[in-house]
């Protein structure tokens, strides 16, 4: 069975035929009953506007049905039931499952207890992997994936967004300017691991620095949700805001690129400049989100 749980488990090959499949539905549109009679529940144990909505709005242009629970307390893990048996049981009322929750390494547990495919829609700090094939796709809409400089900028150490790309990146030929504040940087097993994989990977506390340099600048919002407390959010939260004037001079083509929502990362002025594509970047869930969907459930 196919589940999509971590970009970790892709081979290049696999991101680029899912990349491929999203451009064929862009490009060419898709039948529109290719999943029809599916039935997927959304598990969101996590509150989300883009990963449900356009996972819902995905299923339903290829026919399918989608069936939500949105909370943790419209659900009976309130009262007490395992995410297990919750699973078990969701997975023999449905054709797949797609699953957002705030412990990491919960959709991996989920797959081994499913008897439909699982896909991960953002795991605690752990990983995002269709926010990084969405990600992936709206850089190769503006340039090659190979030969770029990619900055991260912003909350590196909670992002599970930032985690994903930089390990979806490690499988092209990109150097990884990171740019955190202190006790916010990429886990240091994870920096090991990519530097392992032979990727690059240079460390900055100034985006100033680095900005002038960058082909795509990926901004992050501090995740307040996984702060140990309000004080250290506080500390940060203004520390790595984008403005226009912070954008001058940069390369002709980089991209600013921000999962969101955002938290005031980025100077709404920045969205009037030919760099801000990341309300292109939420729109293009649509198509990732068709191919993904039709890949688990072939
Ligand atoms: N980017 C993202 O995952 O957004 P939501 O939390 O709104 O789904």
């Amino acid at each position: 069975m196919y589940h999509i749980i971590s970009i970790k488990d892709f081979e290049r090959e696999e991101l680029d035929l899912i990349l491929k499949k999203a451009e064929e539905i862009d490009s060419a549109g898709v039948a529109k009953h290719t999943l029809e009679g599916k039935l997927v529940a959304l598990l969101f144990f996590e509150p989300s506007t883009r990963t449900r909505i356009s996972f819902a709005s995905a299923l339903a242009r290829l026919g399918g049905t989608s069936i939500t629970v949105d909370s943790v307390e419209g659900s009976s893990i309130s009262k007490g039931e395992t995410l297990a048996d919750t699973i078990r049981v969701v997975s023999s009322y449905v054709d797949a499952i797609v699953l957002r929750h705030p412990k990491e390494g919960a959709a991996r547990l989920a797959s081994e207890f499913s008897s439909v495919p699982v896909i991960n829609a953002g795991d605690g700090a752990g990983q995002h992997p269709s926010q990084t094939l969405l990600d992936l796709y709206t850089i190769k809409q503006s340039m090659p994936l190979d030969g770029i400089d990619v900055g991260l900028l912003g909350d590196l150490r909670y992002g599970r967004t930032a985690h994903s790309l930089a390990y979806a990146l490690s499988n092209y030929d990109v150097r990884l300017h990171t740019i955190a504040p202190n006790g916010l940087e990429l886990p240091g097993g994870l920096t090991d691991e990519l530097r392992k994989k032979g990727v690059e990977i240079i460390e900055y506390r100034d985006v100033k620095e680095i900005i002038r340099e960058l082909d795509v600048l990926y901004v992050t919002r501090m995740q307040r949700e996984r702060f140990p407390d309000s004080s250290s959010y506080l500390s940060v939260a203004e520390s790595s805001r984008l403005t226009p004037e912070l954008l001058e001079g940069v390369r002709e083509n980089m991209i600013v690129l921000h999962p969101l929502p955002r938290a005031g990362e980025i100077d709404p002025r920045v969205d009037e400049l030919p760099y801000a594509r990341y309300f292109e970047q939420a729109a293009n869930g649509i198509p990732i989100r068709m191919a993904m969907l039709r890949e688990v459930m072939r």
